[in-house]
C-alpha cells in the first residue's frame, strides 16, 4: 500500500464524497492497483470515489492544497500503465458519474459523465436515432473520461476520426480545483482556445474530465462484413489501400497475420474461416443506410491478389468475423504481460515495416515474439510483444526508434502512459516538450495530477 495520506486530509475528502467512497481497505484498493495487460503494478495510497463535478472539484481542491498526488481512473483498460498508481498516488475513480443527459436527438448530441461507458453512449446515441462514432473492444468497460483522456481510436477512426473527433465540448476540473465547463455544443464557436480539444488526449495531466458534450453519427443499419486472405503483408496492405480509395462506406478497415489468427483460434475455440493458411488478412466493415453488398461486391471483384474471401451480412456471421480480429489482445495477453507497441507508420512504408519489424525485436532480443495486428486503414499496426520480462525495455526502445526513424508515431491512440514516457523526444522537438512543460504548471500548479504519466522526467 503506498503511505496512507493525512487523517484529517482523508477525513476532509470523507466529508466531501461520503466516507464510504474513501476507500483504505488494501483488499478493495487491489481493485485499482494493477493495468489491464498485467503489466503495471500500483499501489494506491488511498482510491477516492466521487459522485460528481461539484465532488471532484472539492476533492481536488483539498488534494492541492496538501499536495496529494492523484491518478484518475476509468475504465482501467488504457494499455501504457497510466491509469494505475505507480508512485503510491491516490486513485480518483470516475466511475461513478456514469450518468448520460440532456440527449438531444434533433441535433444529433447527448451529454456523458465520465464514467459511463462507451457501451451506454452506443446505446444512448441508438435509442436518439443516432450512432455514436467511436467503437473500441474495450467498450463494456472504458468510460468516457478515459477515452477523452486517451483520445482513444478503436475501430472506425477512418470513418469518423479519433475521440476528439467527436467533442461538442468538455467539463473538466484542473489541478487547482477550478472547473472549465463548455457543454454548449454548438457546431460552430470560435470563442477563443480549445480547452476541450487539448484535454482531450491529455491522459489526466491537465485536468480531470467530468463529462462531454458528444456529436452522434446518422445511423448505419445495413453492415457487411468480409474477411480476405493474401499470400503477402505487401499484397494486403496493398488491397488495404485500394479499398479506402474505392469504398467510402468503409467502417473499418483492419488487419492480421496466420499466426495471430492460429492464436485467436487456439485460445477461443474458434474454428479458422479458410480451409488453407495464408499470410496476411483484411477484415473490413461497410455501412450504410442502404444495403452496402452491390458496391461492396464491386470493389471486392476488382480487387486483385485475394487468395480467398469471407462475406457476412447477418449479425451473427458478421460477429463471428470480427472476433478473429477483436480476440487478439485477449488471446496475446493469455501468454503473460505483453510489452503493447501502438504505432503509425506513413502508408509508403507501412508493408515494409510490417514484413521488418520481427527482425528488428529479434534482433534486441532472440527469446521475445512478435504479433502484429491493427487498424491498418489508418496505417495503425499494434506491435506487440511477449516473452520479454516487463522492465526490459530493450525492444520497445529499438522499436520507437525503428518506428521514428521512418517518419512514424510512437503512440498512435493508446497514449504515451508510463510505457512511453521514455521515447516522447522521438516525436516531439525540445520547444514542444517545453510548451507542454508549461502547459503542465498552468493547469496543474502543484503538480498532482498524474505525475508518472506523458511528460519525460525532467
Ligand atoms: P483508464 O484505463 O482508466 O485510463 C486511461 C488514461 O486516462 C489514464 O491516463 C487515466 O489517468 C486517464 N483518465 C481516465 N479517466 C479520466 C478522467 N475522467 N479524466 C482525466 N483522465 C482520465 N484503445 C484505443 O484507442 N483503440 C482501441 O481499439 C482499443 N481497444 C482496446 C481493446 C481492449 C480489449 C482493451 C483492454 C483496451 C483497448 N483500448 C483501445 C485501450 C483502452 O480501452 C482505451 O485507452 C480507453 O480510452 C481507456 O478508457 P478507460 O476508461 O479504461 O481509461
Ligand atoms: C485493438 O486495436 O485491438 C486495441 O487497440 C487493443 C490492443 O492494441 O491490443
Ligand atoms: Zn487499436
Amino acid at each position: 500500500m503506498g503511505s496512507r495520506p493525512d487523517s484529517r486530509l482523508v477525513q476532509g475528502i470523507g466529508r466531501v464524497v461520503g466516507p464510504q467512497h474513501v476507500v483504505l481497505e488494501p483488499a478493495v484498493m487491489a481493485a485499482y492497483a494493477d493495468d489491464w495487460t498485467g503489466r503495471f503494478h500500483g499501489d494506491p495510497s488511498v482510491v477516492i470515489r466521487p459522485g460528481d463535478a461539484a465532488e471532484v472539484a472539492a476533492v481536488l481542491a483539498l488534494c492541492c492544497e496538501a499536495g496529494l498526488a492523484l491518478v484518475p481512473q476509468g475504465g482501467n483498460t488504457g494499455l501504457v500503465g497510466g491509469s494505475v498508481p505507480l508512485g503510491g498516488e491516490a486513485v480518483l475513480s470516475l466511475r461513478r458519474l456514469n450518468a448520460v443527459t440532456d440527449v438531444d436527438a434533433l441535433g444529433g448530441q447527448l451529454t456523458a459523465g465520465a464514467g459511463a461507458t462507451v457501451a451506454d453512449v452506443q446505446a444512448a446515441a441508438r435509442a436518439a436515432g443516432g450512432e455514436y462514432g467511436v467503437d473500441l473492444g474495450s467498450r463494456d468497460s472504458a468510460t468516457v473520461g478515459g477515452t477523452v483522456a486517451t483520445n482513444a481510436g478503436g475501430l472506425q477512426v477512418l470513418r469518423y476520426g479519433p475521440t476528439r473527433a467527436q467533442l461538442m465540448g468538455v467539463e473538466a476540473v484542473l489541478g487547482t480545483g477550478s472547473t472549465v465547463s463548455h457543454l454548449g455544443g454548438l457546431m460552430k464557436d470560435n470563442t477563443g482556445y480549445d480547452l476541450g480539444g487539448l484535454l482531450c488526449g491529455s491522459e489526466g495531466t491537465l485536468g480531470v474530465v467530468t463529462a462531454a458534450r458528444l456529436r452522434l453519427v446518422p445511423p448505419s443499419p445495413e453492415r457487411v462484413v468480409a474477411l480476405l486472405a493474401f499470400a503477402s503483408s505487401a499484397a494486403a496492405v496493398d488491397a488495404a489501400s485500394h479499398l479506402r480509395r474505392h469504398l467510402p462506406d468503409l467502417n473499418s478497415l483492419e488487419f492480421f497475420l496466420q499466426s495471430g489468427l492460429d492464436l485467436v483460434c487456439r485460445v477461443t475455440g474458434a474454428s479458422h474461416p479458410f480451409s488453407g493458411s495464408h499470410a496476411a488478412y483484411l477484415l473490413l466493415e461497410v455501412a450504410g443506410q442502404h444495403d452496402p453488398l452491390p458496391a461492396a461486391n464491386s470493389v471486392l471483384d476488382s480487387l486483385p491478389a485475394v487468395a480467398d474471401v469471407a462475406v457476412a451480412t447477418d449479425s451473427p456471421r458478421r460477429a463471428q468475423l470480427w472476433r478473429y480480429r477483436e480476440g487478439h489482445t485477449e488471446a496475446i495477453n493469455t501468454l503473460g504481460a505483453p510489452h503493447k507497441l501502438d504505432v503509425t507508420l506513413p502508408a509508403t512504408v507501412l508493408a515494409a515495416f510490417v514484413d521488418g519489424v520481427p527482425a528488428v525485436v529479434r534482433a534486441a532480443d532472440p527469446a521475445a515474439t512478435t504479433w502484429l495486428f491493427g487498424h491498418v486503414g489508418d496505417g495503425n499496426v499494434h506491435v506487440n510483444v511477449t516473452g520479454v520480462a516487463a522492465d526490459d525495455l530493450t525492444v520497445d526502445e529499438r522499436v520507437l526508434v525503428h518506428v521514428a526513424g521512418l517518419g512514424g508515431s510512437i503512440s498512435s491512440e493508446h497514449g504515451i502512459g508510463t510505457a512511453k514516457r521514455p521515447w516522447v523526444h522521438l516525436n516531439r522537438t525540445p520547444a514542444e516538450l517545453e510548451a507542454f512543460r508549461r502547459l503542465k504548471a498552468a493547469f496543474d500548479p502543484a503538480g498532482i495530477l498524474n505525475p508518472n504519466v506523458l511528460l519525460p522526467p525532467a
